[in-house]
This record gives C-alpha cells, sequence and structure tokens, in this order.
C-alpha cells in the first residue's frame, strides 16, 4: 500500500509497533472524548477561498524568535522515541532539520540533549522542560540546553501529574528495559517501571513538581538566557498570566488530549487566546493536525506556528527519519495546494475571514 497521508502512516504503525508502544502513543485521557475532538473540530471551520491572485511565486518560510524556517510546522515534543525506532528522536530531529521545521525534544527523551546537539548539529532545537522536585536537576538541564545551542525553553505547564490514560494503566506500561531517560541517571532515568499502574504516571507522581505557581515561571524566565514558552495553554486568563510572567510565547495545546479528557479541542480555543495575546507574544499551538488543510486553518485563525506530534512517531515507526520526512513532506505539500487553491501566495496572505465556522452558514 501506498502511504499517501498522515492517517495511512497511522495505520502502517499499528503493525510495526509492539501492543504497550502503540496504546502508549496512540492513547487520550479518559474516554478519549477530546481526543476525537481535537481532529473533528477542525472540520466545523468552513475554508472560505479567493481565486485570481496570481499564486505562482509560493513562499510559505516564517520565522520564531529570529530564525528562518521553510514553513510554520514542526515538531512536538514527544517522550521516548526510542520504542517506535531504534534511532529515536535523532531520526525525527534529522527529518525536521531537512525539512525546515523545529524540533522539540522532551524532557522525558530516550536521546540526551548533547547526543542529539551532536546528531542533528542543523536542526533548530528547541527543549521541553518539565520541572522536577529537585531543583538543582531541573536547573542542569536548562544550563544544558543552553550549552548544546538549544534555542528556547518550553514549559510544560499542564502536569503537575499525568492524566489517567486507561490501556497504560491495563499495560502496566514500563519501558521497555534496554531503555532509558537519557537525560538522566539513577532513578530518573531508569524509574519508568510499574508497580501495579501506569509506570510513566507513577514516575511523573514521584518526580515532577506539583507545587508550582507561575513565581515558578518567573524562576525560570530569570535565570535561563533562552527565550520560555508555555505549553498547555486554554484559557485567554493563562495566556495573559504567561505574557505577564515574562513567556515570550504560548502554545495552545492539551498535551496532545492526554490530560483531562473533557477539555476543548486546541483549534476551538485558539481565537481567545490569539484575541488576548496574539499582537504581544508569539502564539503557537498543537493537537490533531494531521493535514494541511488544517494547518491553514490554524494559522487562519491566528496561530504563528503549528506542531505535531504523534504524526512524526507514526512516520518513525514506519521507516525511521525517511519516514518523518515522507509525513513532513506529505503535510507541506498538503499546505502549498491549500494555500495555491485560496488564492494565498504567502502565509501574510491567510486571514482570517477566510475560515467561518459552519454556523455562520445557518443563520
Ligand atoms: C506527548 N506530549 C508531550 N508533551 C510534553 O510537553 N512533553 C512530553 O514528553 C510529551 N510526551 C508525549 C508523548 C506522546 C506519545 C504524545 C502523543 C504526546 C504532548 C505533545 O507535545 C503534543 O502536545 C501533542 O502530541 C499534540 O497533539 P498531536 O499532534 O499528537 O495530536
Amino acid at each position: 500500500m501506498s502511504l499517501v497521508c498522515v492517517a495511512d502512516f497511522e495505520e502502517k504503525s499499528k503493525e510495526k509497533l509492539e501492543t504497550s508502544a502503540l496504546d502508549y502513543y496512540q492513547s487520550g485521557a479518559g474516554d478519549q472524548l477530546t481526543l476525537k475532538h481535537n481532529k473533528e473540530a477542525f472540520n466545523d471551520l468552513r475554508i472560505r477561498p479567493r481565486f485570481l491572485r496570481d499564486v505562482s511565486n509560493l513562499d510559505i518560510s516564517t520565522e520564531i524568535f529570529g530564525s528562518k524556517l521553510k514553513w510554520p510546522v514542526g515538531i512536538a515534543s514527544t517522550a521516548m522515541q526510542r520504542m517506535a525506532h531504534p534511532d529515536g528522536e535523532v531520526a525525527n530531529a534529522k527529518a525536521a532539520g531537512r525539512a525546515g521545521s523545529i524540533f522539540v525534544l522532551s524532557t522525558l527523551a530516550t536521546t540526551s540533549l548533547e547526543e542529539l546537539a551532536e546528531k542533528a548539529p542543523e536542526t533548530e532545537k528547541w527543549f521541553q522542560l518539565y520541572i522536577y522536585k529537585n531543583r538543582l536537576l531541573t536547573e542542569t538541564l536548562v544550563r544544558t540546553a543552553e550549552k548544546c545551542g538549544f534555542k528556547a525553553i518550553v514549559l510544560t505547564v499542564d502536569a503537575p501529574v499525568f492524566g489517567i490514560r486507561r490501556r497504560d494503566v491495563r499495560n502496566k506500561f514500563s519501558l521497555p528495559s534496554d531503555l532509558k531517560l537519557s537525560n538522566f541517571t539513577g532513578i530518573q532515568a531508569k524509574g519508568v517501571k510499574s508497580s501495579g499502574a501506569s509506570g510513566i504516571n507513577e514516575y511523573v507522581a514521584s518526580q515532577f513538581d506539583d507545587t508550582l505557581t507561575w513565581k515558578d515561571v518567573q524562576w525560570l524566565v530569570n535565570f535561563t538566557t533562552l527565550p520560555v514558552i508555555a505549553k498547555g495553554i486554554l484559557t485567554k486568563e493563562d495566556a495573559l498570566l504567561a505574557l505577564h510572567n515574562g513567556c515570550k510565547g504560548v502554545i495552545v495545546s492539551n498535551h496532545g488530549a492526554r490530560q483531562v479528557d473533557g477539555v476543548p479541542a486546541t483549534i476551538e480555543v485558539l481565537p481567545e487566546i490569539v484575541k488576548a495575546v496574539g499582537n504581544e507574544i508569539v502564539v503557537m499551538m498543537d493537537g490533531g493536525v494531521y493535514q494541511g488543510v488544517n494547518v491553514f486553518r490554524a494559522l487562519a485563525l491566528g496561530a504563528k506556528y503549528v506542531f505535531m506530534g504523534r504524526p512524526a512517531i507514526w512516520g518513525l515507526a514506519v521507516n525511521g527519519q525517511k519516514g518523518v520526512e515522507d509525513v513532513l513532506d506529505i503535510v507541506k505539500k498538503e499546505l502549498e495546494n491549500t494555500l495555491k487553491l485560496t488564492g494565498c501566495a504567502s502565509l501574510k496572505d491567510i486571514r482570517s475571514e477566510m475560515v467561518i465556522h459552519k454556523s455562520c452558514y445557518s443563520k
């Protein structure tokens, strides 16, 4: 079967992945209503194309924090990528580099900051941070990211604990014993081991700091030399707090629907956040963006940049670096196609009035 869209890669990856890894990557929390909604909410947004606008010279490049990028789509931080393919985060980051995309390395990666910096030197790399109870350890991570040439710290704010993902509970999910969380040594490296429930949830409960408040964001903003981006923002109230506490950007995200089942789709809350802070900090988003046409919708609603999490995992599982390259190439071609067919020669031509909610047509 030839693989022509992200959904094909997801289907194919089911043949490649062990059940416990597949379940870990696919799952959302609870009844997985938000997981479904993240994707489906895009379908309620109708596109209003314009024609006869000379789209012969297409330019989808963009710039974030002074870095020039070939297009507005990057790879979100997802944990433990060596379960999908032996080359894990290295393959994923190299593919991102070739596509001109940002790659975000997870704190819970199976590749260290140092190794990634060495093996994917050309890629624009950001580091996603979880704040550990052990602050010294946390500071060391940030300093290592700075030293290794990472360009931003993505602070995930939505995870004092992890959401309950039932398949991980049933599988008593543990990290396979030949792998470790490579940014750490000792218990923090080898601790994703079930003692009866989901091993990753047990790890997070024992290691992550659940006392965090906006004061801790200030602590981070004040000591790092890198821009701090708050990831997991779902309300205008928190977006404003991110702005006022020194963040340079926000990623509108519900953690791939893995935290509270019942939160809105990210595309639904994007407009209120853009309205509140879009002129002052960089607003980005992720969640269910598996097609170029949905990148277009997110950009029209004011996102400056979009990330994909699971699609890169499916590419990785199917064919390592080449699989991720193929996934990115498919989405890029879909985006270019959408721009041409809607009369947009560049990203700035994508106007907010080009995407409206379907309810506007029944009034
Ligand atoms: C995640 N996500 C995540 N986020 C984060 O800040 N740190 C992490 O380590 C992880 N790990 C992780 C693992 C897996 C398997 C998934 C699916 C997700 C959330 C991730 O960064 C992103 O928000 C979502 O993946 C976006 O949704 P899509 O693109 O997967 O629908």
